[in-house]
């Protein structure tokens, strides 16, 4: 993505004092300081960003000097680094909780790098990322996988596990990669509710811990967007669910906010500025995919009817209740409408088929999800109809449970048109080791015609798109209290483009 002369500004200013301070080339010291290993993201045709941050303790972030860091970072094309395509030196900064963020640039499209660190006489991890085929390119295949949702308390990241051994192009993550709160006795995260920037820091760096997420972080590019845990649940824009005061809880936020970036693999156009983060964004995937990722949370109007699962009241129906925001909802039909992709895929966090969670005649709605926010999903099903010769894919995540379902011109009828099919992926540990099937949702499906699917075990989701065919396999695992749980595709579905509707395959 270009970035513009006034964002090149505003990140220089976020660096300003930091380049204030002597800048140390590491002596040799005696600890590894790579312990939350490396990430890569963001993939364009000639590069992407590489992440690592300098931690030799973890949990003690006093332990860094109060000094920016000298970093080298070298890529090769092949995994024994002997023939190097790019290297360089970065900065570790203290006012970013010594994380770096390499923009590389300058390679070659479609095609496999490794990369590293070195400081302080150590060297980092290996990982590896492709770079986007060409703008434009034929490609007649892309493998990616997609999760959400990893409470650290409620069990084990087995499914990361899984999801490095695949061979896959790309990762995408749509949220709760944190959790602000405990609740859980898988693991202890030796503190319950987190509020400053330094809390958020040690959230982060104690999740990046978790070998099996690091193995997952180095093994493919990564794209991140957020949901409502890395802040506070079920935040909207600036409102806390419980009654936070307004100011306390933005700059609550902007601590969040900060943290999140610090610990991703994000561009300088999400470099935090005061409580606001832009992470909304296009990556193009050669002429086959376009996928949008898009932030729910940011903006949005507060939820309706006091939240939660709740029958509709007058509130809920409100012309101007947002979910996207008016610049974000703009961007968003510019992006769809320009697209001459195969597929264009929206990544983000909350359900957008509706779901009628009452059995019954009575509408109940999760005023969280899309379904809280009827004349914003009028409008997104709207904008998706009126460009009925393209292909659009939604990719979900929030709920803990795989859904598969299919956005009909009218929600419930699913004779109407069919604009978008949608895929939501479970959770990689929250909730814990979950069920096939729940009482309740054993009871709404059938007044749900629209919805396809659904299981509540925790895995990832995989996806193979072709310019014929998009295959999704729910890739679930039956434990996460445990370690070890094998891996299986639970159930797989096609679509087909100009048709949208899902088979299960
Ligand atoms: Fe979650």
């Amino acid at each position: 993505m270009a970035i513009s002369r006034r964002e090149w500004f505003q990140t220089a200013l976020a660096l300003a004092s930091a380049n204030s301070l002597p800048l140390r080339a590491q002596s040799q010291s005696a600890e590894m300081p790579f312990t939350l290993g490396v990430a890569s993201g963001e993939p364009s045709p000639d590069g992407a960003v590489l992440w690592t941050r300098l931690a030799p303790k973890p949990m003690e972030p006093a332990s860094m000097p109060n000094v920016n860091i000298r970093v080298g970072w070298e890529i090769a094309e092949d995994e024994a680094f002997r023939k190097i395509a790019k290297k360089g030196k970065a900065v570790a900064s203290p006012s970013l909780a010594h994380s770096v963020h390499v923009e590389a640039a300058g390679l070659r499209p479609a095609r496999w790098y490794w990369y590293r660190f070195t400081a302080g006489g150590h060297r980092s991890p290996v990982g590896r990322f492709r770079t986007a085929p060409a703008p434009g390119a034929n490609v007649d295949r892309f493998r990616f996988a997609f999760a959400s949702c990893q409470q650290w308390t409620q069990g084990l990241w087995t499914a990361y596990q899984h999801m490095a051994e695949e061979d896959l192009d790309l990762i995408i993550h749509l949220g709760d990669y944190i959790y602000e709160r405990g609740n859980g006795t898988v693991r202890t995260t030796g503190r319950e509710e987190i509020f400053t920037l330094a809390d958020y820091r040690n959230r982060h760096a104690l999740y990046k811990t978790d070998p099996l997420l690091q193995k997952a972080h180095a093994r493919a590019p990564w794209l991140v967007t957020w949901d409502d845990h890395e802040v506070s649940n079920n935040y909207a824009s600036d409102i806390h669910e419980k009654g936070q005061p307004r100011e306390e809880f933005l700059k609550r936020r902007a601590w969040a906010y900060q943290a999140y970036y610090e610990h991703m693999p994000l561009r300088r156009d999400s470099v935090p500025q005061g409580p606001a983060l832009r992470l909304h964004r296009r990556l193009d995937f050669g002429s086959l995919l376009r996928v949008h990722m898009l932030d729910t949370r940011q903006f949005r109007a507060d939820q309706s009817c006091g939240d939660g699962l709740k029958k509709p009241c007058p509130e809920w129906r409100e012309p101007n209740r947002t979910l996207l925001g008016s610049g974000q909802e703009e961007w968003l039909d510019t992006g769809l409408r320009s697209s001459k992709a195969h597929w264009d895929v929206l990544g983000q966090q909350i359900l957008v088929t509706l779901q009628d969670f009452d059995a019954g005649p009575d509408d109940l709605y999760n005023m969280d999800s899309w379904s809280g926010y009827p004349a914003a999903r009028q409008k997104l099903v709207e904008t998706l109809q009126a460009r009925k010769q393209r292909n659009t894919v939604i990719l979900t995540g929030d709920v803990h449970a795989s859904w598969v379902g299919q956005l009909h011109q009218e929600a419930q009828n699913i004779k109407s048109d069919c604009v978008a099919a949608e895929f939501v992926g479970t959770s990689i540990s929250s909730g814990g080791d979950g069920a096939d099937t729940t009482e309740r949702t054993e009871k709404m499906l059938p007044v749900n015609p629209q919805i396809r699917y659904f299981n509540g075990r925790r895995g990832y989701v995989r996806c193979e798109v072709t310019p014929k065919l998009w295959r999704t396999d729910y890739r679930l695992v039956d434990y996460v209290t445990r370690p070890g749980a094998p891996v299986a595709t639970k159930a797989s579905f096609t679509v087909e483009p100009g048709k949208l509707t899902v088979e299960r395959a």
